[in-house]
């Protein structure tokens, strides 16, 4: 069956009304891949409605980011959601999710401000204010969120708690393509050789888990040679941590449990991935 396709937050708000059993969310800016599908899969099996939204978001973008030329095709994710058999598809306007006379916003401290937050300041700003209201709309029992953004997925699991959402939150593993470039929507900016490139994040992370198998836990070595081998590859580093998975603190020495994230530009478009250190 078609999902029910709704475009005003009123229309939503009817339809949740009436919806009962334990209803699944996918927030996404839509341009869907394996990726998003993943989360949908995921939601499927845990809940018995599952509802995607699809907003590209103009306030976590800021001024010299990519909005216009964020990639957009609503008829093929229709499509691809409707191969899934998803219930709802949520997708508001701009005007009505941000009114002339909008004034609002949810920050959470600190977190927002490392990693990714230090070259996109008011970034988490943008995603934790959409994301709540969002979840005002919907109500979900349980909203599904990928791995890949790891900070999004931390910052955001720090707001349910401290603001009180009843929702849980599913963090769902990254998704690779077979050569292990993860799944991102950016990936579509990349040339034939920038995607190539591109493999030296994985390869980096990958190089860590090795090293510290091998019995290296000093993080600055190990971001030492991350560093090389990315920059052999082009790669320019925003930044290489390793970080306490709840708090995102940067740790001296790597432990099982921990986590390094990263993003580096290749080709000018900014790529972010992590592993889990195990
Ligand atoms: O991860 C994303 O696609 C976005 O940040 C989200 C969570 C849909 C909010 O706009």
């Amino acid at each position: 069956m078609k999902p029910k396709l709704i475009n005003s937050i009123e229309e939503m708000f009817a339809i949740r009304k009436h919806l009962t059993g334990v209803i699944g969310f996918v927030p996404t800016m839509g341009f869907l891949h394996e990726g998003h599908l993943s989360l949908v899969r995921e939601a499927k099996k845990q809940t018995d409605i599952v509802i995607v939204s699809i907003f590209v978001n103009p306030t976590q973008f800021s001024a010299n980011e990519d909005l216009s030329e964020y990639p957009r095709n609503i008829e093929r994710d229709i499509e691809l959601l409707t191969d899934l058999e998803v219930d709802h598809i949520f997708f508001p306007t701009d005007e009505q999710m941000y009114p002339e006379d909008y004034k609002t916003w949810v920050d959470v401290d600190k977190i927002t401000q490392v990693l990714c937050g230090r070259s996109r300041p008011t970034h988490f700003r943008g995603v934790t204010t959409i994301v709540t209201k969002l979840m005002n709309i919907i109500d979900p029992d349980i909203m599904f969120m990928g791995e890949k953004d790891f900070q999004q997925l931390v910052v955001l699991r720090q707001m349910a708690k401290d603001l009180n959402f009843r929702t849980k939150i599913v963090g769902c593993s990254i998704v690779r393509e077979k050569d292990g470039l993860a799944l991102s929507s950016r990936n579509k900016y990349l040339s034939p050789d920038g995607r190539k490139k591109a493999l030296c994040l994985n390869k980096s992370l990958l190089l860590a888990q090795k090293l510290f198998s091998g019995n290296v836990v000093s993080s600055n070595k190990i971001i030492s040679h991350m560093t090389d081998l990315i920059e052999d590859n082009e790669g320019i580093i925003d930044y290489i941590e390793v970080l306490e998975p709840k708090t995102l603190e940067h740790i001296p020495e790597l432990i099982s449990g921990c986590r390094i994230a990263l993003a580096v530009v290749v080709e000018n478009t900014r790529l972010i991935d992590n592993i889990k250190i195990v």
